[in-house]
């Protein structure tokens, strides 16, 4: 196997070869072993200054990226745009650039504009790590999400998943799509049609409607939260329609003749796109996709700081 990722910067699934995945997983193997320590810090990155920024709000993305750095002791900045001099007209090159400028050398950005990392990472001389841009993409995401069912199943190749809810405006799902398809797994999207994006077929992804239906089909199922700070525009009648119609309660789980294993993003909606009894089911591995969060974003730092001259 080789050690190296293909990619400079993890702006996008869309970049990464299968390779690149197996080698997160694998890195992620070591680091999951790590951080069920006594001791769970490795000192890596003791050289090595990361700057956390964020345009847009997050808990368990900004989170579980800090505490992967500081379990592989980087040293590290964090930076949120409420409070700072974006609220004063600076440009995000401009803001960008004045931080690198107190010797950064990786950079992980939260950014409500589809294509913020890749923009940056044109610009800059540091590593970026995209944590969500806009619409677009949600890399280390989408690797959780993976790791997790690999986990849980031993193979990502061929189980069939089912992605529920708002496709239109998630990034999540994008991402997902692009690494499911990428380790040979099977991808239905489900959800009202007008949340879904026309070009669906054209990725492979099989679409559906019918919840009941797409859960019969699906090993898992990765419950979107409906993205209300997106939507510009009434795209259902009513909350309550939505869960009626596409929210997965314990009466659908246990209609089916399978025991799907049952995922969630965050943050929750609770009666919304999931119901209590169902996201805190023996079903559900919501809170291990979490833990996995950790292991994922060290090995992709770990790997992409391997690259650095030094
Ligand atoms: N899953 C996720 O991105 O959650 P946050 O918005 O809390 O980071």
């Amino acid at each position: 196997m080789m050690n190296n990722l293909s990619v400079d910067h993890l702006t996008g699934i869309k970049d990464l070869t299968a390779e690149d995945i197996e080698l997160i997983f694998k890195t992620a193997d070591s680091f999951k072993e790590v951080i069920n320590r006594p001791i769970k810090k490795v000192p890596s990155l003791r050289d090595i200054t990361i700057a956390n920024l964020f345009f847009e709000n997050s808990t368990r993305t900004k989170l579980s990226f800090e505490l992967a750095e500081k379990r592989l002791s980087a040293d590290i900045v964090n930076f949120s745009a409420s409070g700072s001099s974006v609220k004063k007209g600076e440009t995000l090159v401009d803001t960008v650039n004045n931080i690198l400028s107190m010797k950064v050398d990786l950079v992980v950005m939260r950014h409500p504009n589809p294509g913020a990392a890749t923009f940056l990472s044109k610009k800059i001389g540091a590593k970026v790590i995209n944590a969500g841009d806009g619409t677009h993409e949600h890399p280390t995401q989408a690797l959780l999400d993976s790791y997790s069912i690999r986990e849980k199943f031993g193979s990502v190749k061929g189980k069939k998943v089912v992605i529920v809810g708002d496709i239109l405006h998630s990034r999540v799902a994008l991402s997902n799509i692009y690494c499911l398809q990428k380790q040979g797994a099977e991808v239905m999207v489900c959800g009202p049609l007008n949340l879904i994006p026309k070009n669906m077929k054209d990725l492979g992804v099989k679409v559906s409607n019918n919840l009941k239906e797409a859960l019969e089909w699906c090993d898992v199922a990765n419950m979107l939260r409906i993205q209300l700070e997106r939507q510009d525009e009434t795209f259902f009648p009513s909350l309550r329609e939505y869960a009626m119609l596409f929210g997965l309660n314990k009466g659908i789980l246990d209609s089916l003749s399978k025991k799907i294993v049952v995922m969630h993003p965050g943050p929750i909606n609770r009666g919304v796109e999931i119901t209590s009894d169902v996201a805190d089911s023996d079903q559900s591995i919501i809170l291990q996709q979490v833990e996995n969060g950790v292991a994922i974003r060290m090995a992709v730092i770990y790997l992409l700081a391997s690259q650095i001259e030094r």
